[in-house]
């Protein structure tokens, strides 16, 4: 079966200052991190062996998801010291996989970027790589306005035929959806310890010598949840409702919570407190009588009585303006 790589090592500079403490994957949407959902799909199809490939504040994943048992699965964690960009990341992280054994027994590697969420069908992608016998196959996914991704446009067998920049004027509205079926053999092909990117170098390079890479194209749920719009919206959209809230959290009277907030476990909300479109994480304490709207309170941390909290990133230790992106 297919081994994963979630690619978890990025700086997550637009999301900044909810990045400041916690790597973005490690963000909680739904109640849930990103890495967590990825897991739970990755996992729906078929695929238990994940490597973490982790650089900026790695130690936050390891207290969190351990060997991977409690999901079923087996995890190791990769470390770069310093990021090695996709493509260094990929080849460090296969540093814990026999490469020679998975070419010989032709078993391929699922990538994961580590701030998408995707419903698409990782099962059907990796059917597709094999009829086609292709080197890599990326999901594709189709936007409204692709002016502001690169585009991948394909020929009618959904061969790639080129990777192009951002234009006004795209080609197509296929953009790269950043989930990629890679043959062993082309991740023996990436250098070691080299910085690399696999959207700038290994793809296009790969088409420009016409090897197979091909465009998986599936339209279902799909959002990159890299800016802190995006991130409110992933988590609005999971809870699906007024508000969710987990397992030992408790309401004081009168309090209210809306617009699709997530509020983690072993919260104290008190009484009369407003909670809007806001993403709580577990063991916060509100103060009574306190408003908190479109704001990001991490784990842990206490708001007093009264606050009013509006687009605001509150942790421990900190407590920051959240721009509007
Ligand atoms: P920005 O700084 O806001 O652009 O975010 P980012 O660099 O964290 O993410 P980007 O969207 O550029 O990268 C896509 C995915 O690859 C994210 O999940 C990142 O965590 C991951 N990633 C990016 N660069 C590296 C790297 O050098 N090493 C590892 N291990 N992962 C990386």
């Amino acid at each position: 079966m297919a081994i994963g790589i979630l690619l978890v090592g990025g700086f997550g500079t637009r999301l900044k200052p909810l990045t400041n403490q916690t790597p973005k994957p490690m963000l909680p949407v739904g109640g849930l991190p990103v890495t967590e959902h990825q897991l739970l799909a990755a996992k729906k199809a078929g695929i238990t062996t994940v490597i973490l490939a982790t650089s900026y504040l790695s130690e936050v994943f390891i207290p969190y998801f351990g060997d991977g048992s409690k999901w079923g699965m087996q995890l190791k964690y990769a470390v770069e010291k310093e990021p090695l960009g996709t493509g260094g990341a990929i080849r460090n992280a296969a540093e814990l996989i026999d490469l020679e054994a998975a070419k010989a027994e032709d078993e391929e590697f699922v990538i994961f970027n580590g701030d998408v969420l995707s419903h698409h069908s990782i099962a059907a992608q990796l059917e597709f790589h094999r009829k086609n016998k292709a080197d890599i196959t990326l999901h594709l996914i189709s936007v409204e306005d692709a002016r502001a991704f690169g585009c991948v446009p394909t020929d009618d067998q959904g061969r790639v035929t080129a990777f192009l920049e951002k234009m006004d004027n795209p080609v197509t509205n296929a953009i790269n959806a950043g989930c990629y079926v890679f043959s062993p053999s082309v991740i023996s092909d990436i250098p070691l310890n080299k910085v690399v990117s696999v959207e700038r170098e290994t793809f296009p390079n790969l088409v420009n010598s016409g090897r197979p890479v091909f465009g998986y194209s599936e339209q279902s749920y799909w959002l990159d949840i890299g800016t802190p719009a995006a991130l409110f919206k992933g988590s609005r959209d999971l809870v699906n409702g007024a508000f969710a809230a987990g397992e030992g959290t408790t309401f004081g009277p009168d309090s209210l919570a809306t617009g699709g907030s997530s509020i983690g476990a072993n919260c104290e909300i008190g009484q009369g407190v407003r909670i809007e479109n806001s993403i709580i994480g577990d063991n916060v304490k509100i103060g009574a009588g306190a408003l908190i709207r479109d704001s990001f309170i991490l784990h842990g941390s206490e708001v007093q009585a009264d606050a009013q909290i509006v687009s605001k990133y509150l942790s421990p230790t900190e407590n920051l303006e959240i721009s509007p992106a």
